[in-house]
């Protein structure tokens, strides 16, 4: 039996450049999807599966995101003397919701340098790493699922999933070939961000990945690749081709995942899970619907 994993590595350093001036002094990661910063959906998703561990690899300007997992005394002592529970749940749920340590990334030299500070924490055992720009919703399974594979196939896993051709571009993209399980794919090779026209296939890696740690002796020596960065997806690409260390499979979602990686995906997010909101969904979706119907 494959042990459990309990690690989860977050990286949260990116500089948000697409939500400035928000993003100036504030972490893009603590911009608010609803009423809930979007780091908090990625770590809650990370306990649901298990996963109570969590590094967080962070840059500058980040001070809020570890005071949002933390204690904050003269709120709690101000709702407690309010008696306003609710409230009050709602700010110690954040801080109790896991173990959450950091780790800077110094230079930001891109997500597979992010991922190679995790090595010290995570040691010599599967890890996963979420990042923070895709919402998983909480009513579909992905985590849970990639975790099982992981122990079951004792290989790499990402999560996978079909995009418009039209979008490959901005994903790494994966060549596969089918398993006997109709959601698992076995990866033959990745591609980051592939030219228009260029892309192997439509099956795009979205921000979720549950990994051997033998991925950090790989990133040890990944040369930087697209942008100049380090990117986990040659890594991986490393590891597929050569079929090292168990290789490298795909688990396809066919769930509902929300990206709050640029401005028009963020608002279509908030949008989405609002409307199924129970607290706020009856009232917008009126609402919605006449603002629609008077658009033009
Ligand atoms: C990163 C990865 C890319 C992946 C994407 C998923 O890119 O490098 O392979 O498809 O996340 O969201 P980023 O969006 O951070 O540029």
């Amino acid at each position: 039996m494959a042990s459990k994993i309990t690690k989860a590595v977050i990286p949260a350093a990116g500089l948000g450049t697409r939500f400035l001036p928000a993003t100036k002094a504030m972490p893009k990661e603590m911009l608010p999807v609803v009423d809930k910063p979007a780091i908090q959906y990625v770590v809650e998703e990370a306990v649901a599966a298990g996963l109570t561990d969590i590094l967080m690899i962070t840059g500058r300007n980040k001070n809020a995101l570890e005071n949002h997992f933390d204690r904050v005394g003269e709120l709690e002592a101000t709702l407690e003397r309010k008696g306003d529970t609710e409230r009050l749940e709602k700010v110690n749920y954040s801080t109790d919701l896991a173990d959450v340590h950091y780790v800077r990334q110094g230079d930001p030299k891109g997500l597979g340098h992010a991922v190679l500070r995790a090595a010290m924490h995570v040691g010599d055992v599967p890890f996963a790493v979420l990042l923070g720009d895709d919402i998983i919703d909480s009513r579909d399974i992905l985590l849970s699922r990639m975790i099982d594979v992981q122990g079951e196939r004792n290989a790499s896993v990402v999560a996978l999933l079909e995009v418009d051709p039209s979008q490959t571009h901005m994903y790494g993209i994966a060549t596969v070939e089918p398993t006997d399980d109709p959601d698992i794919v076995h990866i033959t090779g990745l591609v980051e961000k592939p030219a228009a026209g260029t892309a192997p296939s439509n099956l795009a890696v979205i921000g979720r990945y549950v990994l051997r740690p033998e991925i950090f002796g790989i990133l040890e020596h990944t040369a930087p690749g697209k942008g100049g960065e380090i990117q986990l997806t040659d890594a991986l690409q490393e590891l597929a081709e050569n079929d090292i260390a168990g290789g490298v499979y795909g688990v396809v979602f066919r769930g509902r995942r929300y990206d709050t990686g640029d401005r028009l995906d963020y608002i279509k997010a908030i949008v989405q899970l609002a409307v199924d909101r129970d607290d706020l969904g009856k009232a917008l979706r009126p609402w919605l619907r006449d603002f629609v119907s008077k658009m033009d």
